[in-house]
């Protein structure tokens, strides 16, 4: 038997103060974290065709970007690096002066000036593929990527970027055992209170294309299979999730997003600690090209797609729309 007439869900629905009183999830520019990509050079600021709307940006022009950053009340910005020169092992991704490392140095400088409540968290990606010249999150040996060889050179990248000034690193590899080895390291170099965000259940995707035009990251030989997940895995994803907690993440990550919104919710319900979405290259980049056809309303499907985020259980989302939802939001 129904309980209509008696129950009709449409009462709550009729005016906005009652669908406000009953909102169930709350998206806050508190949620945000906005990517950045730092060049070498001067004055640089270079839109990347390939993500409209955000530019290639050398330190000076990032230190003018994150204080609107700050301002603009957003907590935090993820830092990418796009170095000088590449080699075989990625030596530029742990260079006392490489490119990261000098943008922290400003950026802890010139915008985290003020009170400490008002700073912006400068985590930064902890990986090699945009340092090495064959593209590879890791040293290759006969075509095969290193995992335990990697887990020394990211160690070092990420106590070469807390030690210039970043508050926060976000190892993206996918090597086994990366979270152990650069909490010791981090521990080891007297940053144990130095947060890691973990690039926990981070899909082999093709939603990264955009990304590695920007970032001139993509592989030169084979793909990342080996190391990043099978999309058709969920059960593999707690179980990566599952270790990086117990190697000592703060934060876990699933990445992409949009198409592991059951990730995102199988994480939340499973494990304590805050969940990441990454809001990734690709899925910014088919919202622009519609909304550049006016096919869909830009606002409108952005706030949606990140409320969905936060429906899922994600407590912070990663996305290239973190300025114009903070506008949005205001
Ligand atoms: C580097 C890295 C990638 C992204 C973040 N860190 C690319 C990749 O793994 O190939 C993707 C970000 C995006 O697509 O927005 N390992
Ligand atoms: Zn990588």
């Amino acid at each position: 038997m129904s309980i209509f007439p008696k129950l009709r869900m449409r009462r709550l629905r009729a005016t906005e103060s009652l669908r406000r009183m009953v909102r169930e999830t709350r998206l806050s520019v508190d949620d945000l974290i906005y990517p950045l990509f730092v060049v070498p050079g001067t004055n640089v600021r270079q839109e990347i065709s390939s993500l409209p709307g955000c530019y290639h940006l050398s330190v000076d022009r990032l230190v003018e970007e994150c204080k609107e950053v700050r301002d603009l009340g957003i907590p935090g910005v993820l830092l990418f690096g796009i170095p000088e020169n590449k080699d075989a092992v990625g030596s530029g991704a742990y260079a006392e002066e490489g490119i990261v490392q000098r943008a922290c140095a400003a950026l802890a400088n010139e915008v985290n000036t003020g009170a400490p409540d008002a700073h912006v968290e400068i985590v930064t990606d902890v990986c090699l593929c945009e340092y090495t010249d064959h593209g590879h999150c890791g040293p290759v040996c006969q075509g095969v990527v290193q995992n335990d060889e990697a887990l020394e050179l990211l160690t070092r990248v990420a106590v070469s970027h807390v030690r210039a000034g970043a508050t926060m690193v976000a190892p993206s590899d996918m090597m086994d055992g990366r979270v152990a080895a650069i909490r010791a390291g981090l521990d080891d170099a007297g940053f144990e209170n130095t947060p890691i965000m973990a690039y926990s259940a981070k899909y082999a995707s093709g939603y990264y294309g955009p990304f590695r035009e920007a970032a001139d990251s993509a592989p030169q030989f084979g793909d990342r299979r080996s190391y990043q997940m099978d999309p058709a895995n969920a059960l593999e994803a707690l179980e990566e999730v599952r270790l990086d907690v117990e190697e000592g993440a703060d934060i876990v990550m699933v990445k992409p997003a949009l198409a592991y919104m059951d990730i995102i919710w199988r994480v939340r319900e499973r494990f304590g600690r805050p969940v990441a979405a990454y809001n990734v290259s690709g899925e910014y980049a088919m919202v622009k090209a519609a909304a550049a056809r006016e096919w869909i309303d830009e606002k409108r499907i952005v706030l949606e797609t990140l409320t969905g985020f936060r429906r899922a259980g994600a407590d912070i989302i990663l996305t290239y729309s973190a300025k114009d939802a903070a506008k949005w939001l205001a």
